[in-house]
């Protein structure tokens, strides 16, 4: 028996320990704003908190996440309300839609880290994190925008 809490809330797993924990997020407790995207650690659409550090879910095994504390883009603010989430909207950041809870997780794991990123520190934050949409200006205009509200 795997026992974790996500988003603050205890959680129990009996199946199967090599199953990824992005199909329990997804699957077994609908939490579906995590994203499906490669499967292969390759686009960042995965991404949630483990112990307030982003990790790709689809590369989690569930032995993994024993005792751990998850994230997801449900739990990262209770209105949404998180500065990146009204940095994003402000910005209109989204095209598609469906890298941006992965990149928003990501980027919420810098800025808890780095509450004032360099250009410098941004790319190599979000690096690795795809949008086919081609979002990326607005995505590191949002992060800054976000950035300037934590002073
Ligand atoms: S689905 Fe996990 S990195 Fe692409
Ligand atoms: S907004 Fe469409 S993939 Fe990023």
């Amino acid at each position: 028996m795997i026992t974790l809490t996500v988003n603050g809330t205890r959680r129990t797993f009996d199946g199967d320990p090599t199953m990824p924990l992005l199909w329990f997020l997804r699957d077994e407790l609908a939490l579906t704003g995590t994203k499906y995207g490669c499967g292969i650690s390759q686009c960042g659409a995965c991404t949630v908190h483990m112990g307030g550090n982003p990790v790709r879910a689809c590369q989690m095994p569930m032995s993994s996440v024993q005792g751990a504390a998850i994230t997801t883009i449900e739990g990262l603010h209770p209105a949404g309300e998180h500065p990146l989430q009204v940095a994003w909207r402000e910005i209109d950041v989204p095209q598609c839609g469906f890298c941006q809870p992965g990149q928003i997780m990501q980027a919420a794991g810098l800025l808890a880290r780095t509450p004032k990123p360099t250009d410098q520190d941004i790319d190599t934050a979000m690096n690795g994190h795809i949008c086919r949409c081609g979002t990326y200006p607005r995505i590191r205009a949002a992060i800054k925008t976000a950035a300037e509200k934590n002073s």
